[in-house]
């Protein structure tokens, strides 16, 4: 959510935090700015535009060897020119770009305020600015002093970069709970809070930690905790490159990630199918079979729609493991006081790994003693670090907004820790092979998924006009319809509500007239005759009805089916989601929706 980046070198510093706000637009898109020093001044330009209107707003430029620069997702102030940041002292001399919150930042600004401070604008970074020169003034030793000494002061979440012109050859730079990345160049330094603008320049990374603070120059960097003690961080290389992060030729990264799915789950399952035993693998969880059978009870947590997956997994776990699951969002299991139990095995869940209700459930669970696991896509990243052990998704970078391919690895991987959990207590050998064979014709049969576009695209355009559309699914279906609501809603703003198909006759039937349709998910499975029945109480209130189906309907059922090809029962929830994707995809496209930077969204939510 936001996204930083900084560079100091010998290079030209703002067509590289130009470029680097490109890659890091998808993290916030209210407004952009950047600053530099040239000629011994800070010279800034922001506005409440995109990066590219900030690019022209730029020209040319200042020529400068040190800069910072931002793209914004508003928290505190609306997105206007005065609230965008780099945020600057009254002076002009200090310059900050934050991600996170300040939560005392009124009680600073009053403080302030009271000492004759005036404030140009509504943010809670502004403070930041005004405390880190205050203390430069009153004679800090350092920037990284100073910084330091402005932080004791502050509470909340942060990611900061920090540029004074009196020291215009360092940028100081500080985490605590939202993420920074240095990265090493020759003779020079980025900093960024997304690997996404550092890969073209390095593969060298440094993740700072909660706590830490940096100082970087042209011949390195050093770390230190907030309590002034030195930290030793070895660079990481990463795997990345920019070619990772290239639209291919797509129109957007929605699509293009859409097509990688096939691929995606390939790597997901890479040498984690163990054929002999008719078992998965997954060694990143580090737990022995003994372990593995002491697991009375699975939950998942996640936010969004890695919570919807997290259902699936449960459902997962449930059918191939009989330990009983559940999935809970945990943005709620963070607040509620939750009973933790040493017999529970719980999942965190998160593409970004950086989310902030789910890294904070994660830390109440470690607080208490529970065992926690991540299933996170991010290598590096907070809960990756956070859980130690887990199941990296490998999809690879996500950029799009709306997730898909993350999505769809997460199930799959629920699918192999439901296999193993399944295998080490009382699934057969015959299941278990049955299992291996179907996430092993996965990403075949999500080709054949998306084959089907055309005809999707079809039935999206012929049903754009819709105010409000329903998602109805049960069992299996249940969790595919909310997440097939969840990407209607944030790509094509046409509100989209799920409900268990059960659950339609005991209120929401009433909303069902022509102008309503509903998309009913109708798995191939012992609850056929059911959906088939749901859908006919739909059709006879006069809903139109859109069935996705790997079962063959009567003839006439619904006014549009979309068909999803077969895999495995307890597998097929993994498939429906493709359709899906692709239905709101080409919804929102036929309304003319900017896919990629749906309104007041933003990838990784490192906020409450
Ligand atoms: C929806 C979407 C969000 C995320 C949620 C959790 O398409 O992307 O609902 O699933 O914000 O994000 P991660 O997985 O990064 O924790």
């Amino acid at each position: 959510m936001c996204g930083i980046v900084g560079y100091v070198g010998h290079r030209d510093a703002t067509p590289i935090l130009l470029e680097g706000l490109h890659r890091l637009e998808y993290r916030g898109y209210d407004s952009a700015g950047i600053a530099v020093v040239n000629r011994g001044k800070l010279r800034v330009t922001k506005a409440a535009v995109r990066v590219a209107e900030l690019r022209s707003l730029v020209g040319d430029g200042y020529p400068a060897n040190i800069g910072l620069a931002h793209t914004r997702w508003a928290t505190h102030g609306e997105p206007t020119e005065r609230n965008a940041h780099p945020h600057v002292d009254p002076d002009g001399r200090v310059a900050v770009v934050h991600n996170g919150i300040i939560e005392n930042a009124d009680q600073l600004r009053a403080k302030l305020t009271a000492e004759g401070a005036t404030f140009a604008s509504d943010t809670d970074t502004e403070v930041l600015a005004h405390l880190v020169a205050a203390r430069v003034w009153d004679g800090a030793e350092s920037l990284e002093d100073a910084v330091r000494a402005a932080l004791w002061e502050v509470e909340g979440a942060y990611g900061i970069v920090v540029l004074d012109v009196r020291n215009p050859g360092e940028l100081v730079v500080a985490r605590n709970g939202s993420p920074i990345v240095l990265g090493i160049g020759d003779s020079e330094m980025f900093v960024a809070s997304d690997l996404a603008a550092l890969v073209r320049h390095t593969q060298q990374v440094v993740y700072l930690d909660d706590g830490e603070l940096a100082t970087l120059r042209t011949d390195g960097y050093r770390t230190s905790t907030l309590q002034a003690r030195r930290t030793d961080k070895t660079p990481t290389v990463v795997e990345l490159t920019d070619s990772d992060y290239a639209l291919d030729g797509f129109p957007d990264y929605m699509r293009k990630e859409i097509a990688e799915q096939p691929e995606a789950v390939r790597r997901a399952l890479l040498g984690r199918l163990d054929e002999r035993f008719s078992t998965a693998r997954l060694d990143g969880l580090r737990m022995d079979p003994h372990e593995l059978r002491s697991v009375q009870r699975v939950k998942f947590l996640g936010c969004g729609s890695a919570f919807y997956a997290g259902q699936i997994g449960a459902d997962l776990v449930e059918q191939l493991a009989r330990i009983p699951a559940d999935a809970e969002s945990a943005s709620e299991f963070r607040y509620r006081n939750p009973v933790v139990d040493g017999d529970t095995l719980y999942v965190a869940v998160s593409q970004s790994g950086e989310t902030a209700d789910t890294l904070a459930a994660v830390q109440e669970l470690r607080r208490k003693g529970g065992r926690v696991i991540g299933v996170v896509n991010a290598v590096g990243s907070a809960i990756a670090r956070e859980c130690g052990s887990g199941v990296f998704l490998h999809a690879g970078p996500e950029v799009s907004v709306a997730s898909t391919k993350a999505v769809t690895n997460m199930s799959t991987c629920f699918a192999l820790l439901a296999l193993l959990l399944g295998r080490v207590r009382d699934l057969s050998v015959a299941d278990g092979r049955r299992i291996v064979a179907g996430l092993d014709a996965l990403p075949d049969r999500i080709e054949e998924a998306i084959e089907a576009e055309d005809h999707i695209a079809e039935i999206a355009r012929r049903f754009a006009g819709a105010r409000s559309m329903f998602f109805v699914g049960r069992v299996r279906g249940w969790p595919v319809a909310r997440e097939g609501a969840q990407k209607l809603k944030e790509i094509s703003y046409v509100h989209a509500e799920a409900y268990q198909a059960g659950e339609l006759k005991h209120g929401p039937i009433a909303l069902i007239d022509a102008q309503m349709p509903s998309v009913v998910i109708v798995p191939d499975d012992e609850l056929l005759a059911k959906n088939i029945g749901t859908i006919e109480q739909i059709k006879a209130r006069g809903g139109p009805v859109i069935a996705v189906t790997n079962a063959m309907l009567p003839s006439g059922l619904a006014d549009a089916e979309i068909r999803v090809p077969h895999v495995t029962e307890e597998l097929d929830p993994i498939l429906f989601g493709i359709p899906l994707q692709l239905l709101a995809y080409h919804l929102a496209v036929a309304l003319g929706r900017d896919i990629d930077k749906p309104r007041n969204l933003a990838k990784s939510v490192t906020v409450e």
